[in-house]
């Protein structure tokens, strides 16, 4: 519905520094994120500033100077590393000549590339959908108020944009209303698994962990693997059988987190996230490689506690072993208690110990599994008395 980007645009970022302290963290974010998309960053334009300019976001002269690098890189697209508003983004297109996009807009629209199964896509559209109708809606304030067209509305002299505006109201509520039957279905998917005595792990982790390698790595290795997928489930979610513990858990991936992930995105994700509190373990997949990785663990569990996870069991995945050379191995906290694994999801190094603690943690929770299967299926037999 929307203009993408084409791939390998080439694009010039804009970053303003407010003496925040995350800011070259997030710079280089945007770069990787910009890449991750698909386009071909060509210029950074740097600029420093108390504040946000409410007109331009950047100061007029830096605005010149991020346009000015735009045309010397031949690039057709600016992107923010900001959250710009409707009129900001409108404005800086106006003196720019070329398409501005903000970091919001980014991020759905990898999302968007990213989304594989029926409710992410959906999930996606709706928030792009919500993102670019406050545009529109601000857009067609103005035209309308140029016009001095006050009683204007409906009927014959309704404007394209209010019609489009229109267009994309029905559609909100069209997938609002398909995402509603979705999470319901789900949840009965869950009940069932529940009484099955079926233990769900779900794999979170800031993007660009890998987590989906881990996903593949463990649901594809042989054996061990079920390589059927539950014919209702999300195609994310998995069966894994585990041997060792006779039992066998379904495993789901989930959406990467990321750092200043734009509310609007915690919201529209919401039941896809939903899915990770309802979880018996959380494996918190972590790039033990990266330099930032302290930061990225605790935005994880920042975003954890905003969903209601942050009471969920889990075990951190330290991944990426191949480039930090250590070994494979298990950390437990004082209890005993699985807490951390080192491996490396794409070598496989470290896996069997991954394989083995689930084992661990389905033995463990096997009674109470069974016991929670009880419940529910007493609470479903009350159910249908009434
Ligand atoms: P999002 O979809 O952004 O949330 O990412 P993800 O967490 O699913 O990460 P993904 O599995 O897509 O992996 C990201 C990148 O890391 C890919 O290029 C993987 O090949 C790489 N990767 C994953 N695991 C390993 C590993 O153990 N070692 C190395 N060297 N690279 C890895």
């Amino acid at each position: 519905m929307f203009e993408r980007p084409d791939r390998g645009a080439a694009v010039v970022l804009a970053a303003l520094d407010f003496g925040d302290p995350g800011y070259q963290e997030s710079l280089e974010e945007l770069k990787l994120l910009a890449t991750s998309a698909g386009l071909q960053v060509v210029g950074v334009v740097e600029g420093r500033r108390a504040r946000p300019d409410p007109a331009l976001y950047a100061g007029s002269g830096k605005a010149d100077e991020i346009g000015e690098a735009a045309r010397a890189a031949d690039a057709s697209l600016v992107i923010f590393n900001h959250e710009l508003s409707p009129v900001q983004e409108r404005n800086l297109e106006r003196r720019l000549q070329c398409r501005v996009l903000d970091r919001t807009a980014l991020i759905l629209e990898i999302f968007a590339l990213r989304a594989r199964s029926n409710e992410g896509k959906l999930q996606v559209e709706l928030a792009q959908l919500r993102h670019y109708s406050t545009r529109l809606v601000r857009g067609w304030t103005h035209l309308e108020r140029q016009k001095g067209g006050i009683g204007m509305r409906g009927g014959p002299g309704e404007t394209q944009l209010e019609l489009d505006r229109r267009m994309i109201l029905n559609r909100i509520r069209n997938i609002e209303g398909r995402l509603d039957k979705l999470a319901k279905s789900r949840a009965i998917q869950r009940r069932g698994r529940q009484r099955g005595g079926v233990l769900s792990v779900s794999l979170v982790g800031y993007t660009n962990a890998g987590k989906s390698t881990l996903f593949n790595t463990l649901t594809h290795a042989g054996a061990y693997a079920a390589d059927q997928l539950f014919a209702t489930l999300d195609t994310t979610s998995r069966k894994l059988w585990l041997p060792d513990a006779g039992q066998q858990v379904v495993l789901s991936d989930t959406v990467g987190f990321i750092t200043r992930l734009p509310h609007t995105l915690v919201s529209a994700f919401h039941a896809t996230l939903e899915e990770a509190t309802h979880a018996d373990l959380l494996l918190h997949v972590v790039d033990a490689a990266s330099a930032n990785r302290q930061h990225q663990i605790e935005e994880v569990e920042k975003v954890l506690c905003e969903i209601g996870a942050e009471h969920v069991p889990r075990i951190e995945v330290m991944n990426k072993l191949d480039l930090t050379g250590a070994e494979p191995h298990v950390a437990r906290d004082e209890y005993g208690k699985i807490a951390a694994v080192w491996l490396s999801a794409r070598t496989g190094a470290g896996i069997d110990l991954l394989r083995s603690a689930l084992a661990e943690v389905a033995r463990d929770a096997k009674g109470t599994v069974k016991n929670d299967a009880k419940s529910v299926a007493a609470e479903d037999a009350g159910l249908s008395q009434d």
